[in-house]
């Protein structure tokens, strides 16, 4: 059973590398930000809460964001393991993680550092767009949609996300560098860390990480 966990900075190209993987390892993409994001859709109590902490560029609260994903990954479709992407993000929420992992019977590893210099960023989140129906990652430039704002995949309307605002964003990356950036040396001390260089084209990153996993499944 293999749990992927993805790291990185806001717009470091965790869903887009999430969605080819996923393909390619037959394993759910399951991203915090998408469930929150459909459940602020859907009008749940839990996305009008999560919706305040999104907006402002802040972490929904951790026991809020693991009760969440362990519904999640307790889902048959993930019993093979799952893609992590944008979780766990804390300390406590990685904690947490390895407690799940124990009761599913899976180790958590290999925890990918996705590594893009912060002045890529604004760049690539103003040309960003997202797929309503399955939140599949698009940019103006860099991976323009086929028809102008149509998902490829699925046909649904293409939109901006609220929280890609340049203040959100700059407030999203000091978020990132105070509580997330130490999960890296987390990782790094269980012996999972591997890094992965996400300033190149995104064909070169997937072909980066796919190198990295057939090294990992055949040791
Ligand atoms: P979330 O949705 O996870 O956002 P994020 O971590 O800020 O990351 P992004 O989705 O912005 O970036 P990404 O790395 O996925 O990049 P992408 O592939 O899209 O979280 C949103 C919010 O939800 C959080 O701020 C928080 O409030 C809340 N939340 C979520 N999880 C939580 C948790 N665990 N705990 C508490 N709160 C939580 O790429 C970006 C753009 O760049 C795209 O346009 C893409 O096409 C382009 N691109 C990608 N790769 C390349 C490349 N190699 N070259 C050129 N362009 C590229
Ligand atoms: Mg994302």
């Amino acid at each position: 059973m293999l749990y992927v966990v993805l790291l990185g900075v806001p717009g470091a190209g965790k869903g887009t590398q999430a969605k080819w993987l996923s393909a390619a390892l037959a394993l759910p993409h399951v991203s915090s930000g998408d469930l929150f994001r459909e459940q602020m859709q859907n009008g749940t109590e839990l996305g009008i809460e999560a919706q305040r902490y999104i907006d402002r560029g802040e972490l929904v609260p951790d026991q809020v964001t693991i009760g969440m994903v362990r519904d999640r990954l307790e889902r048959s479709d993930a019993r093979a393991g799952a893609i992590l992407d944008g979780f766990p993000r804390t300390i406590p929420q990685a904690d947490a993680f390895e407690v799940i992992a124990r009761e599913m019977g899976a180790s958590v590893g290999p925890a990918l550092h996705l590594r893009v210099p912060i002045e890529r960023l604004v760049d690539r989140m103003a040309g960003r767009r997202v797929c309503q129906k399955s939140g599949h990652v698009y940019h103006l430039v860099y991976n323009p949609p086929k028809k102008p704002e149509i998902c490829d995949v699925d046909g649904s309307d293409l939109f901006q996300r609220e929280d890609d605002l340049p203040e959100t964003v700059r407030k999203r990356v000091q978020v990132y560098e105070s509580l997330t950036a130490p999960l890296v040396e987390f990782y790094r001390a269980r012996g999972v860390l591997q890094v992965v260089d996400g300033d190149q084209p995104m064909a070169a990153v997937t072909a980066e990480i796919l190198a990295i996993l057939g090294q990992e499944a055949g040791r």
